[in-house]
């Protein structure tokens, strides 16, 4: 790999991890003497020719800063010829020999297609909180959320029980509720509501009232920001469905969903969404080391010229699988997890 010039992008939403990835990266590529080009801003600093060498002095310290020292965007090159053109433009100014793309399932998708249909040699490293990729058991970014959902339900149970109340916290997981099933299971939720298993509110109310008069006045509801009504029993209007659940900017259930419950259970509810905190701070150990095992193996894929393939994680194995694995679908909550969180519901 002598005199190989790799590039690294991390694109999509940010998490608690990538800057491990660049780490490792850089440095497993030092020992094959490569040289690694940081493209900043994902896909848009290719697309712009906004690059910076990474040096192994660039990525002294950062493995247990959250976000990533290269920036991120959403920005998708492939939906427009002339964003296309540039790309290849600046692929061959910056003489790139290959391209790690650390990214979730929209980077990811990009990076499928730029190398199957367009033939630019790329490996990709799974990145989300949502934990929501195909072919691997954990993405990294996700353990480190799921401390924060955690920590918030054990913060809240202590003033949920003090004033006899129910609280609904939202938690993200776009269109999965993967956060919302382990953050709940492990703060001990009494209710979780993910987007997997329509709810009816009734039963909801039903296990709250329930718990009230067992002598639990107070409970923890987690809600998925794509959690849904079920169809037999949905109490939004056509204009609040539209609000709540777009695509690329869900939330707002939780606030809806308290209302409700403190109309039809009368138990006084409050609401805490907790929004990009979940995203933000610094990568859990467990994070932190799955991070550098992608960051490594990416390395290695690259330098092996398995194109066109990602890092993934199979039981406590790091091994490599095509993209188009990885992006074919999403990867939605494994029913034997909701099971467990069902045991403990009411
Ligand atoms: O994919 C990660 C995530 O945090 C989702 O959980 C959430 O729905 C979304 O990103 C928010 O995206 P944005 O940063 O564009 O508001």
């Amino acid at each position: 790999m002598v005199n190989k010039q790799i590039g690294i992008l991390t694109g999509g939403g940010d998490c608690p991890g990538l800057n491990a990835v660049i780490r490792a990266v850089v440095r497993r590529a030092a020992i094959s003497n490569a040289e690694i080009i940081g493209i900043k801003n994902g896909w848009r600093g290719l697309v712009e020719g906004d690059v910076e060498p990474l040096t192994r002095g660039a990525v002294t310290g950062i493995l247990p800063r959250g976000g990533t020292i290269l920036g991120t965007s959403r920005l998708n090159p492939i939906n427009n010829p002339e964003t296309l053109e540039a790309l290849k433009k600046n692929w061959r100014r910056f003489g790139l020999d290959g391209l790690v793309v650390v990214g979730g399932e929209g980077s990811l998708s990009a990076a499928l297609e730029l190398w199957r249909e367009h033939g630019l040699p790329l490996v990709g490293v799974p990145k989300t909180i949502d934990n929501d990729i195909c072919g691997t058991d954990f993405t990294f970014g996700f353990d480190t959320a799921v401390g924060v959902v955690t920590d918030a339900i054990d913060r809240l149970h202590s003033t949920a029980e003090s004033h006899h109340r129910v609280m609904v916290i939202e938690v993200m997981g776009r269109h999965t509720g993967w956060i919302a099933a382990f953050g709940g299971i492990a703060g001990g939720a009494d209710v979780i509501l993910v987007p997997e298993h329509p709810f009816r509110l009734s039963r909801v109310c039903q296990l709250l009232k329930h718990r009230e008069v067992q002598g639990r006045a107070f409970s923890i509801v987690v809600v998925a920001e794509d959690a849904q009504p079920h169809p037999d029993e949905d109490f939004l209007s056509t204009d609040v469905h539209e609000q709540i659940y777009k695509h690329d900017r869900l939330g707002g259930i939780g606030a809806v969903l308290g209302s409700e419950i403190e109309r039809c259970t009368g138990i006084e509810t409050r609401v805490t969404k907790l929004g990009y905190v979940q995203r933000g701070g610094s990568p859990s150990p467990f994070d932190r080391v799955l991070a550098t095992r992608f960051g490594v193996k990416a390395f290695e894929l690259v330098e092996a010229e398995q194109w066109g393939q990602m890092a993934a994680l199979r039981g406590t194995t790091v091994m490599s699988i095509p993209l188009s694995e990885a992006v074919c679908e999403l990867r939605r909550l494994d029913e034997e997890i909701y099971q467990v969180a069902e045991v403990f519901f009411g």
